[in-house]
């Protein structure tokens, strides 16, 4: 079983779209699925249709209280896959948890019974670097990097690189599992120059697939649908499908 963090410090890079996407097709292709939001903008949560506010148990408590599970706050979708919601509460964990000794650990506690229960469990992670994202990495095996083809992106792929080596004192086996390169957009050359440069810099890490930027990934969301399902035939769907198969691929031989 592997549990990934999907990561990096950038907003608007495709974290939620990527968790959401390739845990959907993971699952379609009979994986036992788990995602966690862990971002208070709930993003994962309403993409997935689920309204935060109503929501009764969240993450919020799980980090709280790790001895419960994440199955306390777990809720079954339509799409095959588990989802553990955030909510809004979630923005004042942030002081809640300010002072408590391990607050870098509690969703690595929490998960630790859990583990077993999934072949995948997929974090999406806030774009700050605060105690949620130390968590998520923390609980992690390995980190799943969207790296949009924009040069500013590419670009804080170094501050990254830094978090994941201080973490590493808490979890020494965190690696950057794999980067997928997102939102290309092919009838620009300098997106695909972009592409090639982070090919070149990371290699293998990369995986053969990119999401291109497609307006139906936009809409989903919106929609509360996961790609799949909202526009099964569009490029952003097909790509997501590739994609999990590389994941799986890459981390079934773990
Ligand atoms: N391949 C794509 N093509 C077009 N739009 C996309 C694509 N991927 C994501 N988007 C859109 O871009 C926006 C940002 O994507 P997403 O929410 O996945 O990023 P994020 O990294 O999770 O953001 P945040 O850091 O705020 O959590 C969303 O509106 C999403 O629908
Ligand atoms: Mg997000």
């Amino acid at each position: 079983m592997t549990v990934l963090a999907i990561a990096m410090q950038k907003g608007g890079v495709g974290k939620t779209t990527t968790t959401l996407s390739v845990g959907v097709e993971l699952a379609q292709m009979g994986a036992r699925v788990l995602l966690i939001d862990i971002d208070p903008q709930s993003n994962l949560t309403q993409a997935l249709g689920f309204d935060p506010t109503t929501i009764a148990h969240s993450i919020y408590e799980v980090l709280l209280n790790p001895t419960y599970g994440p199955a306390f706050a777990t809720i079954t979708t339509d799409y095959g896959i588990d989802l553990v919601p955030a909510t809004l509460a979630l923005a004042g964990a942030e002081l809640t948890l300010a002072g408590r000794f391990g607050r870098e650990l509690l969703l690595r506690t929490a998960l630790a019974e859990t583990r077993r229960a999934y072949d995948y469990i997929l974090i999406d992670s806030p774009p700050s670097l605060g105690v949620f994202t130390v968590n998520a990495l923390t609980a992690a095996d390995s980190v799943l990097v969207p790296l949009q083809a924009h040069v500013f992106a590419f670009k804080s792929m170094p501050q990254l690189e830094e978090t994941i080596t201080i973490v590493q004192q808490l979890n020494p086996a965190l690696r950057i599992g794999g980067i997928v390169v997102t939102m290309v957009d092919r009838r620009t050359s300098v997106n695909q120059v972009i592409e090639e440069t982070i090919r070149q810099q990371y290699g293998d890490l990369v995986f053969q697939t990119s999401i291109p930027s497609n307006i139906k990934l936009v809409e989903s969301p919106a929609a509360g649908q996961p790609i799949s399902v909202y526009a099964v035939d569009s490029s952003g769907a097909k790509a997501y499908r590739r994609l999990a198969e590389e994941v799986a691929a890459r981390y079934d031989n773990q």
